[in-house]
């Protein structure tokens, strides 16, 4: 069983990450980090308790940053809704954060474990900077470092930049520089995996999974302007399914570096998969998308049956 750390701003696709990890039998959750991002950490924080209270998950949830490095903070409210999740209200959680900040239970989790733990980042890289800042280790104590985030094409938040790179360039070009190599779900990857008509019918019938979390906040999701003909795409489980199952993906070695200073490309993640070009990155193109989402619904099925 691997065991996974997932920092996220929760934020609908998050939402749907942390279900993927909770009802998969090949991953043990050993703790959630909230970051601004999606909407501000005054609402990703509750956001990722109540979502594991929901769900039934015992695991810690630790505060991060409230704001990019250096940049003033920016919002995908227009896509996630004010709150983060769309119309969905749930219940205000009973359990209290993590007494340690975010970057704190990263590198504890982390040291205690070496070559042990995934970390997934799916939201701005503002607290895995911090992070390798604070302890450089982590790049190598970690068994696997996997980001959504980024784009070999274009952007969503610009023509140029991805919202999670786009939202923190300096935190993410931190992260890019360090000795580990991460695997990149950047757009390309990510709008393979759409929840399209038929893919939601295979959530009928999940009961209050389905009829309280899954359907409103895919229909908020999916009616957004950029998703309104293929359905919403589901980003950042793309990057915990690679934890689980690899071989639904094609990688290939890539120099991805992050653009800071561009005026119009602040955020892009230049990306070179020339032979000769000096690797630092794994990036994701191509999902068997069927496999994905039979591995989706299997796992959406356990978290369903076994909800409070
Ligand atoms: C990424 O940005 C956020 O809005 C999503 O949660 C995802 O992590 C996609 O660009
Ligand atoms: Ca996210």
């Amino acid at each position: 069983m691997k065991r996974i750390l997932l920092d996220c701003d929760p934020g609908i696709d998050d939402a749907l990450a942390i279900a993927l990890a909770h009802g998969s039998p090949e991953l043990e959750v050993v703790g959630i980090t909230t970051v601004a991002g999606n909407v501000g950490l005054e609402r990703t924080t509750p956001n990722a308790l109540s979502l594991t209270e929901f769900y039934g998950m015992d695991v810690p949830v630790a505060r991060g940053a409230d704001r990019p490095l250096l940049r003033a903070p920016d919002t995908a409210s227009t896509v996630h809704g004010a709150t983060g999740l769309g119309d969905v209200v749930l219940p205000t959680a009973k359990a209290e954060p993590d007494t340690r900040h975010a970057v704190d239970f990263i590198i504890d989790t982390v040291a205690a474990s070496p070559g042990e733990i995934s970390l997934v980042a799916v939201g701005p890289l503002t607290n895995v900077a911090l992070a390798l800042r604070k302890e450089p280790r982590l790049a190598e104590w970690v068994r696997e470092f996997v980001v959504m985030g980024g784009s070999y094409t274009r952007g969503n938040l610009t023509p140029a930049a991805e919202f999670n790179i786009g939202a923190d360039p300096e935190a993410a070009g931190v992260v890019f520089d360090a000795p580990w190599e991460p695997v990149m779900f950047g757009l390309d990857l990510t709008h393979q995996a759409r929840a399209t008509s038929e893919v939601r019918q295979r959530f009928v019938g999940l009961g209050k999974l389905q009829e309280e979390l899954l359907s409103p906040c895919l229909d908020f999701y999916g009616s957004n302007r950029q998703y309104r003909d293929e359905g919403p795409a589901i980003h950042d489980a793309c990057a915990v399914a690679h934890v689980i199952a690899p071989e639904l993906f094609t990688t290939v070695r890539a120099r991805v570096d992050v653009e800071t200073s561009g005026r119009f490309t602040s955020g892009m993640t230049v990306t070179d998969f020339a032979p000769e070009a000096e690797h630092n990155a794994l990036v994701a193109t191509a999902l068997q998308q069927r496999a994905f989402w039979d591995l989706l619904t299997e796992a959406f099925e356990r978290v369903a049956s076994s909800m409070p």
